[in-house]
């Protein structure tokens, strides 16, 4: 979960109640996101929000593949964010992939319900995400995305490590992570799992 959220005072959306609320002294409390690992039950709600978030259901069908292949698939590593209420709000993923064959991890797709969107769920999700793969050790991060978006969580253009995709990208939108600065990093093409079909 995450508090540093906020959202505008008309929200139509549920709010959790918190001491802030009481405390005149602090802002309203913002919509509090609870993060958690995906389930099986969740995998409906995942390909639904996927669906609604993107233009096509391209990105919701990658997800669906990318369960299905082991090599690519990692147990724990697939996060959703609930609304107050239980509804499935956002959602994202990592899976392996290879940097010169050493194993890092792609973040995709990222996807918030409409109706959920610039109200921190996404911000809430990744950072959950980003801190279970820091837990598990895993040392590197690719996500090829907005480049407005996700430098607020560390990520630098993946140029300047010397990482690039095996296909043409502005290079500001195919972005690097180190969680682990302790390890080299390693240089050279991304080799994403089969299912992005790149
Ligand atoms: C991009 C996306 C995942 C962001 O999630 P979100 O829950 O809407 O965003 P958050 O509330 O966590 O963050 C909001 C902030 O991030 C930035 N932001 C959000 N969406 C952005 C976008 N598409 N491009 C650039 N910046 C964006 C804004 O600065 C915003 O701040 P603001 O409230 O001051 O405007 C979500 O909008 C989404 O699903 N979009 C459609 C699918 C998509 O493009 N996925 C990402 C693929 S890389």
């Amino acid at each position: 979960m995450t508090d540093d959220d906020h959202s505008p005072d008309d929200s139509p959306l549920p709010s959790l109640s918190s001491p802030h609320d009481r405390d005149p002294g602090h802002p309203p409390a913002g919509i509090r996101w609870a993060t958690r690992p995906e389930t099986a039950a969740d995998i409906a709600a995942v390909h639904a929000v996927n669906a609604a978030a993107f233009p096509t259901e391209a990105e919701a069908d990658l997800v669906d593949a990318l369960r299905e292949d082991p090599s690519a698939w990692l147990p724990g590593l697939a996060y959703v964010a609930e609304a107050p209420d239980g509804s499935l709000a956002a959602c994202a993923l990592l899976t392996r992939c290879l940097v010169a064959g050493e194993p890092a991890v792609a973040l995709a797709p990222v996807a918030t319900a409409p109706a959920y969107q610039r109200r921190g769920a996404g911000q809430a999700v990744v950072r959950a995400l980003l801190d279970a793969a820091r837990l598990r050790g895993e040392s590197l991060v690719l996500v090829l995305g907005h480049p407005e978006y996700y430098p607020k969580f560390g990520f630098v253009p993946a140029s300047r490590y010397g990482i690039r995709p095996g296909f043409e990208v502005p290079d500001e939108a195919m972005m690097a992570l180190v969680l682990d600065g302790s390890a080299a990093v390693a240089r050279g093409t991304i080799e994403y799992p089969a299912a992005f079909g790149v």
